[in-house]
């Protein structure tokens, strides 16, 4: 399998994404040639430690960067908080990093998110690399440079948009990951699908299984086709301020409801609750006339055939749905934002909900 470069074009701040096989242990060939300083923090979780730490730090210390002990912290997503942050800051203080120090997030979404956000208030910002290591953060969170964490009042709500230098996507590092993190990943990249591609939904709907089977250049070709659709989008609306990068939210609206009512306790993962998200985005858009019915069964049929969680695994209520959905970060003036579709393929930023119409959908599906 040969290795693919994705170049993501943001002027001054543009970077590399590198995807292919084996090539953790090789990092430091490729970051010593991308950092400006020697010093680099590997900040990982203690199940990425256990499995990659030790060969990412001896490649690195191979290319004669200079690694400083690593931070590990604890696996899921309740580390994404205030007080992660502050022990990632301080570790980083005492081990004098500078502006142009490195921080390397070794890990899934987790870890990359909040890693991301400590290197976006260092000093104001220092720099950072993301090395994937879960099939959503390949497709995903490691390219386009949001971070942040969660507060009690919901996911993401503090965070910068600060880029990488660089991305480095091992595909060999999934064979390890348990299958429900997996599908759970390739919610993400159906999403892709979904948003504004019905030619990589026809590929999925023939090889997506296989790849959920582990296929390595089906996964290949899935991550490259997922990060190039990302980085066309981020490189149009890096600040999602053109109802361009907001697309990326497709499911989400709905799925973040789901995962703050599932309280984050692992009953449903980021990516099951955007799957049923993206789901209830179709259903939701059929309901308003939008959406073709069939283009809605070959969702719901592609949910199943691939496995995926099609309904959340708790009891929620209408009311309890809609009350999340008022406080996203979309929202404008009072009114819910939703992605929505003409079919797949075909999603569009909607503004204009009817909030009786939601209700109405909501308590038809949940009561
Ligand atoms: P995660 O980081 O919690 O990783 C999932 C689990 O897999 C963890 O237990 C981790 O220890 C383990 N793991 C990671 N890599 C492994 C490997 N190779 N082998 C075995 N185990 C491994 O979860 P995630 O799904 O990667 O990320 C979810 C997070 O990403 C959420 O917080 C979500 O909000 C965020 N996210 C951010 C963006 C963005 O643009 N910044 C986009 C999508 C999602
Ligand atoms: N994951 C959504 C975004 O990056 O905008």
């Amino acid at each position: 399998m040969t290795k693919s470069t994705i170049y993501v074009d943001l002027g001054t701040h543009a970077y590399n994404i590198i995807i292919g096989k084996g090539l953790l242990p090789k990092a430091g060939e490729y970051l010593s040639t991308v950092l400006v300083s020697k010093k680099v923090c590997i900040v990982t979780d203690e199940n990425v430690a256990e499995l990659y730490l030790s060969d990412l730090t001896k490649s690195l210390e191979k290319s004669g960067l200079e690694v400083c002990p690593p931070i590990i912290l604890p696996a899921g997503e309740s580390t994404k908080n205030f007080t992660r942050l502050q022990y990632i800051i301080e570790k980083c203080s005492s081990y004098r990093l500078n502006r142009k120090s490195t921080l390397i997030a070794l890990g899934g979404g987790v870890i990359g998110d909040i890693t991301g956000f400590a290197a976006a208030i260092l000093m104001r910002g220092i720099k950072f690399v993301q090395v994937p290591t879960t099939l959503l953060s390949q497709v995903d969170s490691s390219v386009g440079g949001k971070t942040g964490i969660n507060t009690a009042s919901g996911k993401n709500l503090v965070g910068a948009f600060h880029q990488p230098e660089f991305v480095l996507i091992d595909t060999d590092v999934l064979k390890t990951l348990p299958a429900r993190e997996l599908k759970a990943g390739y919610a993400e990249v159906l999403k892709y699908a979904l948003i504004n591609d019905s030619d990589f939904f026809n590929w999925l709907e023939k090889n997506g299984e296989a790849l959920l089977n582990g296929e390595d250049d089906f996964l290949k070709y899935a991550i490259e086709v997922s990060c190039k659709a990302k980085a066309a989008i981020v490189i149009q609306d890096e600040y999602e301020e053109k109802d361009i990068r907001a697309l990326l939210n497709l499911g989400h609206t709905f799925g973040h409801a789901l995962e703050a009512l599932g309280g984050y306790d692992g009953r449903i993962l980021h990516g099951e609750a955007v799957g049923i998200g993206s789901l209830l985005a179709f259903e939701f858009s059929q309901q308003i006339n939008l959406c073709p019915s069939e283009d809605v069964e070959r969702v719901l049929e592609h949910l199943i055939k691939t496995g995926m969680m099609a309904e959340p695994p708790f009891k929620v209520t209408a009311e309890d749905v809609l009350n999340f959905m008022k406080g996203d970060k979309k929202n404008m003036d009072g009114k819910i934002t939703l992605i929505l579709t003409k079919g797949i393929g075909q999603a569009f930023v909607s503004r204009q909900i009817r909030e009786t119409e939601l209700t109405a959908f909501l308590q038809k599906k949940f009561g």
